[in-house]
């Protein structure tokens, strides 16, 4: 992808923008719900936007959404793109690199995930604040673009910490169980093997799933902050696993979704 066709985007999406602090959200598989709580003013299909990839997965639907939340403007992914679907990674990051070029400073991302921690039960949330990168390919390999990030970014702090802090404490008064893991990305499309399960609790691991990495690492090559949290859809206890639908994903992802719909309201009235 040439730089040009990041600024035929870009052109295309800046007469939608209103005011700065822009937020970045993305939503996650089954989390569409939380749009609910956004006054939209543009609903813009990403097969409209110049160069933008296209959704394939049922569950996900392409639309880029630009309104207020919390008296914040914020620009939404509803429908991420997938490595496995295809797209290259450049493909799956393309809508980071726009929206960190039209001035968001703040990400927050959400994702359907598997439970490793046998702590966690399904329809439960897990802040994020560390990863495995598991993608056989990274987003930033190839010739670096100074403009937009250094060669080496620094990942001491992939996850803010201080937004990390901020959601605990709302999740204690609001009196809801929030666990903080790390998140292991892997690129399916397949779900794991008991014996793979295994292995990534061994590593570390307590949820997988099959996004969201790519997703911040560019953001943080940007200098963005990046905030994410999994529900957690199903346990992935190598004893105890059972075969699992997509259906089932969803169920528990909506599960979730009142929680999450608070968290992420939340946040993003207090983020900076
Ligand atoms: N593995 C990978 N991705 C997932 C899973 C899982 O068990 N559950 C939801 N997304």
């Amino acid at each position: 992808m040439s730089e040009s066709m990041y600024h035929e985007s870009i052109d295309f999406l800046k007469p939608y923008i209103q005011t700065q602090p822009l937020i970045g959200i993305v939503l996650g598989t089954g989390l569409g719900g939380l749009v609910a709580d956004i006054q939209i003013k543009h609903k813009i299909p990403y097969t409209s936007i110049p160069h933008f990839p296209v959704s394939t997965v049922e569950s996900h639907q392409g639309y880029l959404l630009i309104g207020t939340l919390a008296n914040k403007e914020v620009i939404v992914m509803q429908g991420r793109f997938h490595y496995y679907e295809g797209y290259s990674m450049e493909q799956v990051t393309y809508p980071i690199r726009i929206m960190a070029l039209l001035g968001i400073q703040n990400l927050m991302i959400s994702n359907a995930a598997g439970g490793l921690n046998p702590e966690f039960e399904i329809g439960e949330l897990m802040l994020i604040h560390d990863h495995i990168n598991l993608f056989p390919e990274h987003p930033l390999r190839g010739k670096n673009n100074p403009q937009w990030g250094p060669r080496f970014p620094d990942m001491s702090e992939p996850y803010a910490f201080n937004y990390i802090e901020i959601a605990e404490k709302f999740a204690h008064s609001a009196n809801f169980k929030l666990h903080k893991g790390v998140y292991a990305g892997v690129q399916g499309p397949c779900l794991e093997t008991r014996a793979e399960y295994k292995y990534l609790r061994t590593i570390g691991a307590d949820a997988v799933g099959m996004s969201s990495i790519p997703e911040n690492i560019v953001a943080r090559h940007m200098g963005i902050k990046v905030f994410a949290v999994s529900v957690i859809t199903d346990k992935c206890i190598p004893e105890l696993l059972k075969v699992l639908s997509l259906e089932e994903v969803i169920a528990a992802a909506q599960k979730a979704e009142p929680n999450l719909r608070k968290l992420i309201h939340y946040m993003v009235s207090v983020l900076d």
